[in-house]
């Protein structure tokens, strides 16, 4: 029997343990869509076994955290929920479990098992799939449970899924990531780099299409360098409808009918080949908005955060796809306070700043993190300096969008339409090919379809437009 069919039966006992119960869970989600997708994993098995979801803590039978460690804020979320549970597992012996990133250190399982005794599951990033079993352990056997590998974990198909949309999905194409940046913990929590077959994907998009689903993303932690290893490392791969690299793989997903949308995150520069550029530029569905991460816009600190780019590669390669793909636009990410960084090098993050004119810019404070090269290295960066280059960074960032967001008064858009807008139910929401929110009046029946939308007015963080 493989790995997935054990795991079904583990399902199915669970299932029939839980029959009549009316179990709930609750799941808290941390960090980047890949974790969002393995959350809708973890749901897709937790309904299979008979649990159903809600919001409330207090009617949780079984709480679930998936985590993040990229940053150290996770970390004070996750202690602090875990202080608040404490109380509810005295109470009414909910069962506490924990996965994801996270996870994967072992001075944080150390602290758990020290300080929060009362979490009944500790499982990694390479043991997911196996949730089942140590589900069914804790139910049956009633013992404390560690299920965290070291090792690179395979990729299984055919785990169940619950997905948060009917109308985008997202999907993993890649686990893993081999480049080793100097600040990031993603290499030594999630592993090395290990593609999906295209077969498993391509019938994967074919699957969503069906189900009605309009947009995908594909994730993976360096996306553009899908399949790449298997290549180089000659690990045997089966080519499927002609896909054979990520350019190939956008080709092949453009001809599925159904699909309107494509987007993918995240792609690393130094792997933006021109074949992944034309791609993006025939092909119709692929969304023209590229995130391409800068981390940092000065060559000698892009050098100790080992990005293997220059400030003068990163706008080449910007002014090479503006000049390539008609309206591409672009999104990035930026680490300010980076060890060493000087204010003179941070200004040349301001100056890429205001030469690419970002749509949108996820902004990070650096933050150092335990067994990578950049907490070793001895000149950080005092916070409160980190702080102000933050804001300083925030400020410009907030004056280009508004200037960017302007340009969009008066053109014709077309709009996804994801559902009724959060704040007023009479209006509804979608995005552009560029990701940013529209609200607009207009009937419910649109929710799902594509609209042509004039763009009537700009509000920092969405337009409003009207058909
Ligand atoms: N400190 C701050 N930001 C980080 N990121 C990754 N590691 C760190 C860190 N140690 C940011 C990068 C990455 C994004 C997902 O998180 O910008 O692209
Ligand atoms: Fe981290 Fe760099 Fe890999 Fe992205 S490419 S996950 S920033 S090591």
């Amino acid at each position: 029997m493989n790995e997935i069919e054990i795991q079904k039966q583990y399902i199915k006992k669970v299932r029939e343990n839980n029959k009549n119960k009316k179990q709930k869970y609750i799941i808290v989600t941390m960090g980047c869509q890949l974790n969002e997708n393995d959350s809708e994993k973890l749901c897709g098995m937790l309904d299979e076994m008979g649990y159903t979801k809600t919001e409330k803590q207090e009617e949780a039978d079984l709480a679930l955290f998936n985590t993040c460690c990229v940053r150290e804020n996770a970390e004070d979320r996750l202690f602090g929920k875990l202080g608040e549970l404490k109380k509810i597992k005295e109470q009414k012996g909910i069962i506490i479990a924990i996965g994801g990133c996270m996870m994967q250190e072992k001075h944080i399982t150390k602290k758990i098992k020290e300080s929060y005794p009362f979490v009944d599951i500790i499982f990694g990033t390479h043991t997911l799939h196996k949730f089942p079993e140590d589900l069914y352990k804790i139910l049956e056997e009633k013992r404390k449970l560690e299920d965290v590998i070291d090792i690179d974990g395979k990729i299984y198909e055919g785990l169940p899924i619950k997905r948060d949309s009917k109308i985008k999905a997202s999907v993993t194409i890649m686990n893993g990531c081999n480049n080793f940046c100097s600040y990031c913990i993603v290499p030594y929590v999630r592993g090395r780099e290990r593609s999906r077959q295209p077969r498993a994907i391509i019938e994967e998009v074919k699957e969503l299409a069906k189900q009605g689903y309009k947009e995908v993303t594909l994730l993976g932690q360096n996306v553009n360098s899908y399949l790449r290893v298997e290549k180089e490392k000659k690990i045997e791969f089966e080519e499927y409808e002609g896909v054979n690299s990520f350019a190939t793989l956008l080709k092949a997903i453009n001809k599925i009918e159904g699909i309107e949308r494509i987007r993918f995150v995240s792609p690393h520069p130094k792997d933006f080949t021109d074949d992944v550029i034309e791609a993006i530029r025939d092909c119709n569905k692929v969304c023209k908005l590229v995130h391409l991460p800068l981390q940092a816009g000065n060559t000698k600190v892009l050098k100790e955060m080992n990005r293997k780019y220059t400030k003068e590669q990163y706008l080449a390669l910007v002014e090479k796809m503006k000049n390539k793909i008609p309206n591409v636009t672009f999104s990035t990410d930026i680490i300010v306070g980076f060890p060493g960084e000087t204010q003179e090098e941070f200004e040349d993050t301001l100056d890429v700043v205001n030469k690419v004119k970002f749509e949108q810019v996820y902004m990070f404070i650096y933050s150092r993190r335990i067994g990578t090269p950049g907490d070793k290295m001895e000149n950080q960066i005092p916070e409160e300096e980190k702080h102000k280059r933050f804001d300083k960074l925030k400020a410009l960032v907030e004056s280009q969008i508004g200037e960017t967001s302007k340009k969009y008064i008066g053109t014709m858009q077309k709009v996804l339409v994801e559902g009724e807008s959060k704040n007023n139910k009479n209006l509804l929401t979608g995005r552009t090919d560029s990701n940013k929110v529209v609200i607009f009046e207009g009937d419910k029946k649109l929710i799902g379809k594509m609209v042509e939308l004039k763009i009537i007015s700009e509000h920092m963080w969405y337009l409003k437009g009207e058909i």
